[in-house]
């Protein structure tokens, strides 16, 4: 299978860069057209990147997060029904750990997600300090506990992020990217029947760029990449697609 690129820009791009960024994309066609590529715009662009990619519509958009809430009065935040979207991230290690998320808020993210869009990609991960105590599997079993028993249709993607990976330009190494995502295979198949396995997908997210994709991809059971800041400039995402050609 070939591997789907998920782009979450963060913060990084505006609104006018971000529309810049899609009109590089277009320009590009030939490259963007038989990828399996994600885009995560910044709440504020979605609306344009929408607009902007209707020429390309192999190509999914989605929310970098969602609220718990449906509607209602929440200053500042965003209910996952704002706008149609193809996807929507939950459970970012930065949200759970800048805006204080805990499982039961990621929880009900996740739920309101499956319900609305087509793909959620729920990120997990372990911070530096469990993996120092021997405790990433223990975070995996955590953050997998809030799965709900049904997909009712829906896709969803496991994004193993470990967090002293994110933004750090440590890469997690092959074999240790290869034996957590085996865990998380084995903790899903006792949770799914073989049709809804058939609709997750397991990325990998954490420093990747055009110099560690190549290798990453030959990882067994990984189905993608959620990229943060190579995705956010074109001509390092532009370089990890080609690579991948
Ligand atoms: P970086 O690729 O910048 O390390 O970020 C990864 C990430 O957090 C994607 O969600």
């Amino acid at each position: 299978m070939s591997k789907i690129f998920a782009a979450n820009w963060k913060m990084y791009l505006n609104e006018e860069e971000s529309i810049d960024f899609i009109s590089k994309m277009s320009s590009n066609k030939d490259l963007f057209a038989d990828k399996k590529v994600m885009i995560f715009p910044s709440h504020t662009a979605l609306s344009s990147v929408k607009n902007a990619l209707q020429i390309m519509p192999n190509i999914k958009v989605g929310m970098q997060d969602c609220d718990m809430k449906l509607s209602g009065a929440v200053t500042g935040s965003n209910s996952i029904s704002s706008i149609p979207v193809d996807s929507c991230i939950v459970g970012h290690s930065e949200r759970r750990i800048i805006f204080k998320e805990d499982e039961k808020v990621v929880k009900k993210k996740l739920e309101n997600s499956l319900q609305a869009v087509e793909t959620t990609i729920l990120c997990i991960g372990e911070t530096l300090d469990e993996k120092n105590q021997d405790k990433t599997f223990e975070v995996v079993d955590k953050q997998l506990s809030i799965l709900p028993s049904a997909l009712n249709g829906k896709k969803l993607i496991i994004a193993y992020e470990p967090v002293w990976a994110i933004g750090t330009g440590l890469v997690a190494s092959n074999d240790y990217i290869a034996e957590v995502l085996s865990y998380i295979n084995n903790a899903i198949k006792s949770l799914y029947s073989d049709e809804v396995l058939s609709e997750i997908n397991l990325f990998y997210g954490g420093s990747v760029d055009e110099s560690s994709v190549e290798s990453l991809s030959t990882i067994p059971l990984l189905d993608g990449f959620l990229i943060g800041s190579a995705s956010a400039d074109f001509k390092k995402f532009e370089n990890i697609l080609k690579k991948m050609r």
